[in-house]
């Protein structure tokens, strides 16, 4: 793994995440966790987006592959966005005491971004739903075990 441009790709995702809405809602926690929930937002803003098309509530716009792209990249940020001794709001102590276990699910997650940008790439609408299907079980994944229940 690079490491470098893992930090690079934190870092990016740091100033999408600012530029975001994010930053009210999270403030009274510590800036690891305001930033890491500040990606997942960006996240799921992007995977909203491209669910709308899907499911044919948008027109697709070429503008699509860049959000998937961007959900790619940040797929591989996930894991230095919970560095050790971040706990507190809904992130569950079992991230850390199984971190091999959310290195996986993390994982799971890069490994089904790919597919996600050709069939966006590709404009086709069940192949967009096809991809968004495995990307969506992979954040359930890692929600599930790792996620506590919204307060
Ligand atoms: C490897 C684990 C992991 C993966 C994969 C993952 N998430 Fe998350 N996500 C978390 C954790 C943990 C939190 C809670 C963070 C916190 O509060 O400290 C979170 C929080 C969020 C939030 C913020 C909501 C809130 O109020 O807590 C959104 C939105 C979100 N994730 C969307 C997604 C989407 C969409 C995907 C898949 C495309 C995804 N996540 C993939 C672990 C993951």
């Amino acid at each position: 793994m690079n490491f470098r441009k893992l930090g690079l790709a934190a870092l990016l995702a740091g100033g999408v995440a600012f530029a975001g809405n994010a930053w009210a809602d999270a403030h009274s926690f510590s800036p690891q966790i305001q930033h890491r929930v500040a990606v997942m937002k960006v996240i799921g803003g992007d995977i909203g987006a491209i669910a709308k098309v899907a499911k044919g509530e948008a027109e697709y716009s070429p503008a699509l592959v860049e959000r998937a792209k961007r959900m790619d990249l940040l797929s591989k940020t996930v894991l230095v966005l919970f560095p050790q001794g971040s706990e507190g709001r809904r992130s569950k102590a079992e991230i850390w005491s199984d971190w091999a276990g959310f290195e996986k699910a993390a994982n799971a997650f890069t490994a089904a971004t790919p597919a996600l940008v050709s069939a966006v790439e590709s404009g086709d609408k069940g192949q967009i739903g096809a991809a968004l299907g495995a990307v969506g079980k992979s954040c359930g994944g890692c929600h599930k075990p790792f996620r506590k229940p919204k307060e």
